[in-house]
């Protein structure tokens, strides 16, 4: 059993790592650039499933409600107050980089005009329109980047295996024609997506239900390559893509992966679902975030438009908080990289990219000094980014003819605290040098 799980899990890296290693190392690394400075991006849960405030597509999949009565809600869809142009001032505000929204989701209804015979919200729903491209194109004015999340899994089309989690309609190897049909179907629908809007970057979703093989992960790669050679790709692809994806969940030690990010919901769902008041505190998104982004991932978080195209205000209200605490501690936070290793210091900290600039984030109300263990560096300067307040601070037990360094402490006095976090940042002499010996002559 457990060799069982040591193989799948070596197997799993290898798989994953493959992935990264098919460019040459230099291109990815220059073609990740930017995912890596983005740090946040908004992720939106947006179809037909908001009418009646349902799970996305799992509701009818887990036998909530019959299939039959989860597409009678595509006659409630109507996008009536739908303003693109203000989503993405929102989207800005939060500071976001970058915004993944659901072409389709695992029930199969296209938020584009899709030429094949299939739901769309052009053809089926009183939205009658394309919501994608005023979207795509308003984010781009802003220069956001642009991101397509789309469903593998195809739960309503006729020619895929799985159905209900209780009834699948057929199994691949019964009838490979049949099989063959629905991979013609979602790639061509992946080229109507690739050639209209050209995002930058796909995020795949529900590989599990299938191996590479089957879904031709490989040839789906390179058909995206070809049109956007910089387009990134999530790691939901059975092993094709760049960058890992936990979901709902701060991984305890920092990834191995170079690029991650973590997924999670304002509240307890992807889309909208009135019910669900289990908001997240700004505080709590806050935290989260700068838990990430120290371990050198980004946050997608996600937000559930109303079936009208209005944004929630509880979910306003966190994006904008988000924002405005983002705008004030900017520079300890985009194009930053992560920081010390945990044991050098209670919490989390980033780097600038030349590791010149050593950030940490002190939550809350903490009094009394910080500790810095291990820092080999001669600290030029002090201040609390926000208000610019300038710190001072000691080194204790340094002695003077070893190497090893002292230890830190730097003063943060209530009144130079900022509100949720707040982020302090250190100016050292040069690149930052970490000492993590156990002390005495070296
Ligand atoms: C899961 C769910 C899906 C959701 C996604 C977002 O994979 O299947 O409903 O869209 O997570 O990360």
């Amino acid at each position: 059993m457990r060799k069982g799980i040591v193989t799948f899990l070596l197997l799993f890296s290898f798989v994953l790592v493959r992935s990264q290693q098919k460019t040459n190392p230099k291109d990815i690394q220059q073609k990740m650039e930017w995912f890596a400075d983005a740090k946040l991006g908004i992720f939106i849960h947006w179809g037909i499933y908001a009418v009646n405030g349902v799970s996305e597509s799992w509701s009818f999949h887990n036998g909530n409600i019959s299939w039959e009565d989860y597409m009678k809600q595509l006659s409630g869809f109507t996008a009536s107050k739908y303003d693109p142009e203000a989503w993405a001032d929102l989207i800005q505000l939060s500071g976001a980089r970058y915004s993944v929204i659901t072409t389709k989701h695992h029930d199969g209804v296209a938020l584009w005009d899709s030429k094949e015979k299939h739901y769309d919200v052009v053809d089926q729903t009183p939205a009658k329109r394309d919501l994608l491209a005023p979207f795509y194109s308003a984010l781009r004015k802003r220069n956001i980047k642009t991101g397509a999340y789309f469903s593998l899994i195809d739960w309503s089309h006729p020619d895929y295996p799985g159905f209900l989690k209780e009834k699948s309609r057929y199994s691949i190897s019964e009838d490979y024609d049949r099989w063959q049909r629905f991979r013609t179907f979602f790639q061509n629908q992946l080229k109507e997506v690739s050639s209209n809007y050209n995002p930058d970057l796909w995020w795949f979703d529900g590989d599990w239900e299938h191996s590479a093989e089957e879904w031709e992960a490989q040839k789906i790669r390179q058909l995206l390559t070809k049109k956007n050679p910089n387009t990134v790709i999530n790691g939901r692809l059975m092993g094709w893509g760049d960058y890992d994806t936990p979901e709902q969940h701060i991984p305890v030690s920092r990834p191995e992966f170079n690029w991650w990010e973590l997924c999670m919901t304002t509240n307890d769902n992807w889309g909208w679902r009135p019910m669900d008041k289990n908001w997240k505190t700004p505080y709590e998104i806050i935290t989260i975030f700068v838990d990430v982004i120290s371990k050198g991932g980004n946050l997608l978080l996600d937000i559930g438009p109303k079936a009208d195209g209005t944004i929630p205000d509880e979910q306003a209200y966190i994006l904008k908080e988000l924002g405005a605490w983002n705008k004030a501690n900017a520079a300890g936070i985009f194009g930053t990289r992560a920081g010390m290793a945990p044991g050098h210091f209670y919490g989390p900290s980033t780097l600038s990219k030349d590791s010149t600039k050593l950030y940490l984030f002190v939550p809350g109300n903490t009094t009394g000094p910080l500790m810095i263990k291990g820092l080999a560096n001669q600290i030029n300067g002090i201040k609390v980014l926000g208000s610019g307040k300038a710190l001072t601070h000691k080194v204790v037990g340094k002695i003077s003819w070893s190497a090893v360094p002292g230890i830190v402490y730097i003063d943060l006095p209530k009144e130079a605290q900022t509100p949720y976090m707040s982020v302090v940042e250190l100016s050292l002499d040069k690149p930052i040098k970490l000492y993590t010996g156990k002390g005495g002559f070296n």
